[in-house]
């Protein structure tokens, strides 16, 4: 037996997924995905064939042609789900199992009408990264595993449906009143990478390759936000080399999608609260598109390797942000990550073993232990291997690395072997066992400053002393500079101080979503009352976990705020994705009890 993945049943001795072929039957009314799967094995196997899956119910497993395979459901594990394990007659080339998800399917967000733009139709999205692509499809859910994918998904007529995948026609569907539409991923893609959507969609052109998909009531705003796609890719490709998906297009989610974005190839779901009316967010677009490359491309073989997916994604984001904003805007966003870090190593503790980046997950849920370190910290260790060998020499690494291991997924370890091949000493010279074996930040970390960063923060810091920027200061900032500032400032003040602020600053009245929680996080930690509505309409809308983590955590500084959190909580809930949900909770569990 040679299990390799602590979060998949995936056993590296037995057959693997070569091809997959879907087929899901939306049920809004039942709220489960009446599914068929076939897993194509290029050529005939027989013996055990373990799967993940979670909350499925089986229907009927089959070789393709047609013999009954003999199955059984193991016991269902807290983090890994229940293993399905086949007994493959001699000569099985396919299997093809017949099966529904659970309503409460750790995958699947249904929302209400009422929890959407229009509020007329229902809405369904998919979340599978890290580990619950199991709870759509019994799969080996383990980025080791990569296979292509065809797909039909029958949905109401009135809605439209968009998957990680090429758009191949729609049909009527196999029920009056349905439609089926064809979906075909070329390319070997981990199971993580799975994803669907439904809905009342409308589209949008921003170039020949690039759409964004929306709900008809916001998809004119998607459009002007994220006018600027094809530059971005135009951009990337100058640095990272050709686009290798074909397609780039978008979908705007309803508010409770858990992330800021999600790199599904072909089709990046991205939250609304980027939808800031001034372009100021469009940073998150440059990361999941960089994901093309550093991510879909060449991915983590576990979650133990997170940190080359996120970490050289993040280094990637910056690349294309300092190409096209220059080397202040950059230097801006390396210190919005810097916060980020310490933060992540606050939390965690700054000898846990989730500082490190090649992690140890056994018996650890990927999504408690998801935080920005893998991200933050990554993205230091590659830059300072830029900066250590020249940008020029990094460059051809970098082409190097993605050609070898393009459309594969893998370790730390690989990487490592790689690095010392190609760029003899570099690891040495940086430390590279350190950064990826030991815990906390490493001396030679990279700071990014600049002069006026300097002035921004001591600015900020002196704000308890009683200084205060002018209102052409004001002016003059980015939105990223704002929130630096904010960032900057004490996390408790008076409540002159917060009127200051938002009288100065007009901060809760923004669009952009990075400012408002920042500031609301600040005044409500502060205990400010005229911001209580504000925060009660942010929480029970927004899912997006960056912020209700923080917010719901700032509202734990005073008995007042706790009341409001809980009563905000037990209204929202219902609204509120599983991640989310979960996410709160722990968050709700550090109060004091009143
Ligand atoms: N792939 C991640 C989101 C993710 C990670 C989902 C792990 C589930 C498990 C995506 O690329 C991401 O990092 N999104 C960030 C935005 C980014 C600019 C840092 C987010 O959602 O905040
Ligand atoms: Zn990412």
């Amino acid at each position: 037996m040679a299990r390799l993945d602590p979060h998949s049943y995936f056993d590296a001795d037995q057959p693997r997924t070569r091809r997959l072929a879907l087929a899901f039957d939306v049920d809004f009314a039942r709220r489960v995905v009446v599914g068929r799967v076939v897993l194509d094995l290029g050529g005939p196997a027989q013996g055990d064939l373990d799967l993940d899956t979670k909350g499925l119910r089986i229907l009927s497993v089959r070789t393709g042609d047609g013999r009954t395979v003999p199955h059984a459901l193991g016991a269902e594990e807290p983090i890994l789900g229940q293993r399905l394990r086949l007994g493959l007659p001699a000569g099985t080339a396919a299997v093809e199992i017949a099966y529904e998800t659970a309503p409460d399917s750790a995958a699947l967000q249904w929302l209400d009408p009422a929890q959407t733009e229009g509020k007329k139709h229902p809405f369904l999205f998919s979340q599978c990264q890290s580990i619950n692509a199991r709870a759509l499809l019994p799969c080996q859910d383990s980025p080791y595993v990569r296979a292509p994918y065809r797909a039909e998904v029958t949905i109401p007529e009135a809605l439209a449906a968009v998957m990680s995948a090429g758009p191949a026609g729609v049909r009527p569907g196999p029920r009056p009143g349905t439609r089926t539409w064809l979906f075909e991923m070329p390319q070997p893609i981990p199971s993580y990478l799975l994803a669907l959507a439904v809905g009342d969609l409308a589209s949008r052109d921003l170039s020949p390759r690039a759409r964004v998909w929306a709900e008809p009531a916001t998809v004119e705003a998607a459009a002007w936000e994220f006018a600027g796609v094809e530059e971005m890719i135009t951009t990337a490709e100058s640095l990272f080399g050709p686009y290798p998906w074909d397609r780039y297009d978008m979908l705007v989610l309803p508010p409770s999608f858990p992330y800021g974005g999600m790199e599904n190839p072909r089709m990046t779901f991205l939250t609304p609260t980027l939808l800031a009316g001034d372009r100021s967010l469009v940073d998150v677009v440059a990361h999941e598109l960089a994901h093309s490359w550093t991510g879909n491309l060449v991915t983590n073989a576990t979650m133990e390797h997170f940190w080359l997916n996120e970490g050289f994604t993040v280094w990637a984001e910056r690349r294309i942000v300092e190409a096209l904003h220059g080397a202040e805007a950059v230097a801006v966003a390396w210190t919005l990550g810097q916060n980020a870090l310490d933060e992540a190593v606050a939390r965690f503790g700054p000898v846990s073993p989730l500082t490190r980046l090649r992690t140890e997950m056994a018996g650890v849920d990927p999504d408690e232990a998801y935080s920005s370190l893998p991200y933050e910290k990554g993205a230091r260790f590659v830059a300072l291997l830029e900066a250590t060998v020249g940008r020029e020499r990094f460059g051809r690494f970098l082409q190097a690395y993605l050609a070898k291991f393009r459309f594969t997924s893998i370790t730390t370890e690989d990487f490592v072997a790689f690095l010392d091949a190609e760029l003899p000493g570099a690891g040495t010279r940086v430390g590279a066992r350190e950064w990826l074996y030991g815990v906390g930040m490493p001396a030679n970390a990279p700071v990014f400053r600049s002069d006026r960063l300097a002035a921004l923060t001591a600015l900020a810091e002196g704000f308890a002393g009683g200084a205060r920027p002018t209102p052409p200061q004001v002016a003059a900032w980015t939105p990223p500079e704002m929130l630096v500032y904010l960032q900057h400032l004490p996390r408790e003040l008076g409540a002159n101080a917060c009127a200051w602020l938002d009288a100065n600053l007009a901060l809760s009245g923004r669009g952009n979503h990075e400012l408002l929680v920042e500031w609301l996080v600040i005044a409500a930690g502060s205990d400010y009352e005229p911001v209580f509505g504000r925060v009660r309409e942010v929480l029970s809308r927004v899912g997006r976990m960056k912020y209700l983590r923080p917010l719901y955590g700032a509202l734990g500084r005073h008995a007042r705020t706790r009341a409001l959190a809980r009563e905000i909580f037990a209204a929202a809930e219902p609204g509120y994705h599983a991640l989310s949900r979960r996410v709160i909770a722990s968050v709700m569990e550090t109060y004091r009890a009143d």
